[in-house]
């Protein structure tokens, strides 16, 4: 089997046995792949933190840390965690592929390695790395864009990224599942990304809208979610996007949802999105001190706009308790 010709990675190849690691490294040399050697865990620790790895090949018995440490903690880190890891052993037994699966490993290859079976390996973990990539790139560009349209207002800088940290926090304390968090995480930096089609006119007007035009500035969360849709990883992105302007009596929009219809995250969004509108300078204010913002919250709630046991739990956080009884404070 010949090697990727679009791209050819660089692999470690870490192993403490000499005879070994030249093996490996001259099978994948000859193949045309850049090999960076590493004759224990801790040289291995080093490359993968300066060499961008796109693969590694790590003995399960090196000197400290072992495989199976250097595995777990690469795994744990998002610089580090989309690099696959296939993890050497001589032993070949059972529990130590249970303890790798464990420790995050993508592969295994048994020593003596099988040339042929580490070719294969290494083709089909290289193209997954570049798809991962390629995916990173796609998400990259995202937030980069949902930037821009920060910056072209200086009263809101900082607001997306205060969002998703509160707006995480409260997910948090609600109890839900890490991929709801992961959402609501890139929910606070994306949710306005469909502001990209709306002109600087209407984006930027300082007065009120028109009826046109405020029907045209509607339009951010049809198009954010159309924007997004094709990323597979964003699909729980997707309702935080569309329902963020939602309101709980149904007077919002896009498709005027009523209390419990309107996804939780984008529920969730929407009380953070308050709370940092309110306790941020804007042209036509300063910001409000924290008792007063929530006072003003707890008033819009009572008019039937947003969900007040979400802001109860949002108090209780920023105030750093918990509320007494649902409904009592
Ligand atoms: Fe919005």
């Amino acid at each position: 089997m010949s090697a990727p010709q679009s791209h050819r990675g660089i692999i470690l190849v870490a192993d403490d046995n000499e005879a070994n690691r030249e093996l490996v490294s001259a099978l994948l040399t000859a193949e045309g792949y850049h090999v960076v050697c590493a004759a224990d865990g801790q040289q291995a620790r080093q490359a993968v933190d300066s060499d961008s790895v796109d693969l590694a090949l790590l003995d399960v018995m090196m000197p400290r840390p072992t495989g199976f440490e250097l595995c777990q903690a690469m795994k744990s880190k998002s610089e580090t965690r989309l690099i696959p890891v296939v993890l050497l052993t001589s032993l070949n037994s059972e529990a130590d592929r249970i303890h790798g699966l464990m420790c995050g490993a993508d592969d295994f290859l048994s020593k003596p390695v099988n040339k042929h079976e580490l070719l294969a390996r290494v083709y089909s973990l290289l193209r997954l790395k570049q798809f991962t990539d390629e995916l990173d790139n796609a998400e990259t560009v995202l937030f980069s864009l949902a930037l821009t349209i920060e910056a072209k207002d200086p009263y809101t800088e900082g607001h997306c990224d205060r969002l998703s940290k509160y707006s995480v926090a409260l997910g948090e304390k609600l109890g839900l599942p890490e991929d709801l968090r992961v959402a609501l995480r890139r929910g606070g930096l994306i949710h306005d990304i469909g502001k990209l089609a709306v002109p600087e006119s209407i984006l930027l007007k300082p007065g009120p809208l028109t009826p046109e035009e405020r029907k045209i500035m509607e339009q951010h969360t049809v198009t954010g979610e159309r924007i997004c849709a094709p990323l597979r990883s964003f699909r729980h992105v997707l309702p935080i996007i569309r329902h963020h302007h939602e309101k709980w009596d149904g007077s919002g929009y896009p498709d005027g949802l009523k209390s419990e219809q309107i996804p939780l995250t984008a529920r969730i969004l929407q009380i953070t999105d308050i709370y940092d509108a309110l306790t941020t300078d804007r042209p036509y204010r300063k910001a409000l001190p924290l008792e007063k913002a929530l006072a003003i919250m707890r008033e819009e709630v009572k008019r039937g706009w947003w969900d007040g046991s979400i802001l109860q739990e949002f108090e209780a956080l920023v105030h750093g308790y918990e509320p007494v009884h649902p409904g009592v404070r």
